[in-house]
């Protein structure tokens, strides 16, 4: 648990992305061995975002657990011409909870830009899902010293639609990431993340006031069972969003247990 200055009391998580890594039956054999190992958990919340053909059997297997599911995309849309898409409405019916949005690799390779991470993440809201919206700088954004008003525009244009004096708002998470750490294996110096955390947190007060104490932020970037708490104790890092490590049963327990 980490404390707001507003005391509000924020609940650590680990958010495991498995990109597209694992078939159903490979997602499934997961949870069935995880769910027993982290049953006693109660500091952390922990979600499972796996692909998004094995979320209706991971809704059935984590019934009983504390584990809780998560998608890793969505469209923005209830239903449509939009082929090859999942709407909001049919990941809420599938028993997932959280929805990340604006992830760096769908910026990436598939054109996301700032306007459409905005339609995703407000369409989130008002399907009752909680967004973890996604923010953070490329190697040469960094280089240049652009790294705040990167983070600001991203966070500023999604928070743009979206109406602050909703309480949910309060629930939605943010995960910073920077691009040059996903998947590299060289994480962001614990300071430097915790300074953009910082940032984040600042960015919030202004926009959404009281409510900011309760956004948790997690940081995500080649986080490992070793390095993880140099993060999570962090005063405005909640929490870590984790894809690589995420993956192997073992690995993803041990991560969880640092948090603890
Ligand atoms: P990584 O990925 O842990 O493999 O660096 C993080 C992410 O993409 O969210």
């Amino acid at each position: 648990m980490t404390g707001g200055t507003a005391g509000a009391v924020r609940q650590s998580m680990v958010i495991a992305n498995w990109k597209m890594y694992k078939t159903a039956a490979e997602a499934e054999m997961f949870v069935e061995r995880v769910k027993e190992e982290v049953k006693a958990v109660k500091e952390v919340e922990m979600v499972i975002c796996p692909p998004f053909i094995a979320l209706e059997s991971l809704s059935r297997l984590m019934g009983d657990s504390n584990l809780l599911l998560g998608a890793q995309n969505m469209h923005w849309e209830k239903e449509g011409a939009y082929t090859g898409e999942i709407s909001p409405l049919m990941l809420k019916e599938s028993g997932v909870k959280y929805a990340i949005i604006g992830h760096s690799e769908r910026r990436r390779y598939f054109g996301e830009n700032d306007a459409i991470v905005a339609q995703k993440f407000s369409a989130a809201l008002s399907f009752g899902l909680i967004p973890v919206l996604c923010v953070g700088e490329n190697q040469q954004q960094r280089s240049a010293g652009e790294t705040e008003k990167v983070v600001q525009e991203q966070l500023l244009t999604a928070l743009k639609e979206v109406d602050e004096n909703r309480d949910i708002l309060g629930k939605m998470v943010l995960a910073y990431e920077p691009v040059w750490a996903i998947g590299s294996g060289t994480a962001a110096y614990p300071e430097d993340a915790a300074s953009v955390a910082t940032f984040i947190r600042s960015l919030l007060q202004e926009r959404l006031g009281d409510l900011s104490q309760q956004v948790r932020i997690l940081y995500g970037g080649s986080v490992k069972p070793e390095n993880i708490r140099d993060f999570t104790s962090r005063e405005n890092i909640d929490g870590a969003l984790v894809g690589g490590s995420s993956l192997k049963e073992t690995v993803f327990v041990q991560l969880v247990q640092a948090v603890r």
